[in-house]
């Protein structure tokens, strides 16, 4: 598989968004980012700085008081999740993103109720992906380890066939393996196509994959390049890399 290069076409654009969750406290203070069609994007920067935050005003999940966030030019500002679902936009909150009672292949139905007839050939997408996952598709989502737990999760968003796939901190939590793999895994399904943006604590790694990072900082965009340039920038380095994820 060749990674498809970014065309220059942006599918999310986030312009200048100011949001919040209690009256008058804004945590996103002029927030904006660009993901193009193809890229895999990384956003790193200290805890609290608003990076869910982030994730959370592109799914609707957060009240955005100001600017805009829009989807292949159409403005989808404040819409509802199952209304960005269904234009493509998947995403995969950092806790409680599989349902633990239901079986593997339960939470991948889930994942496909807007389009149950596509099933079959998501499946088979998706465990293209993630073949240790269709082996097991009887098996109870709260029986696997956090790292399998993660897959089921990625694959679930896949179903739907995202656009854009929002994925916050797919490492977290994990053994030093398994997030290696978490990472890895993300590269491959960015490089099947899907636009990403990945939040992440475990910046080096995050800049090491991603096409372009922003830092947020306090609600804002503090630097933003290639992963590479980035990762090369002494401010950065001092600032937001330091010991972390050496
Ligand atoms: N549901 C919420 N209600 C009120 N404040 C929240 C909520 N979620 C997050 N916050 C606050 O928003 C700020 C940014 O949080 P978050 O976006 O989770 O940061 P990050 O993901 O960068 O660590 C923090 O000060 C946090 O306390
Ligand atoms: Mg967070």
């Amino acid at each position: 598989m060749t990674a498809p290069t970014a065309t220059g076409t942006p599918v999310v654009v986030v312009d200048d968004v100011h949001a919040g969750y209690l009256p008058g406290v804004n945590i996103l203070n002029g927030c904006s980012l660009v993901a193009e069609q193809g890229e895999l994007i990384g956003i790193i920067g200290p805890n609290g700085a608003g990076k869910s935050t982030l994730l959370k005003a592109i799914f609707g999940q957060v009240n955005v008081r100001s600017g805009t966030v829009s989807l292949e030019g159409d403005d989808i500002t404040g819409l509802r999740a199952n209304k960005l679902v269904a234009r493509g936009v998947g995403f995969i909150p950092q806790n409680n993103n599989v349902f633990p009672s239901l079986t593997i292949e339960e939470n991948l139905q889930m994942g496909l109720y807007q389009r149950p007839s596509a099933y079959k050939e998501r499946l088979e997408f998706v465990t293209g992906i993630f073949s240790e996952l269709g082996k097991r598709l009887k098996q109870r989502a709260g029986s696997l380890s956090g790292g399998e737990r993660q897959m089921v999760a990625m694959s679930r968003a896949l179903m739907m066939d995202p656009k854009v796939l929002l994925l916050d901190e797919p490492s977290a939590g994990l053994s030093p393996v398994r997030q290696d793999e978490a990472f890895i895994r993300v590269s491959e399904i960015n490089k099947a196509g899907v636009t990403c943006i990945m939040v992440e604590q475990n910046a080096r790694r995050c800049l090491q994959i991603c096409d372009r990072g922003y830092v947020l900082d306090q609600g804002r965009d503090a630097y933003t390049g290639t992963g590479r340039e980035l990762l090369n920038d002494p401010k950065v380095t001092e600032l937001y890399l330091g010991t972390l994820g050496t």
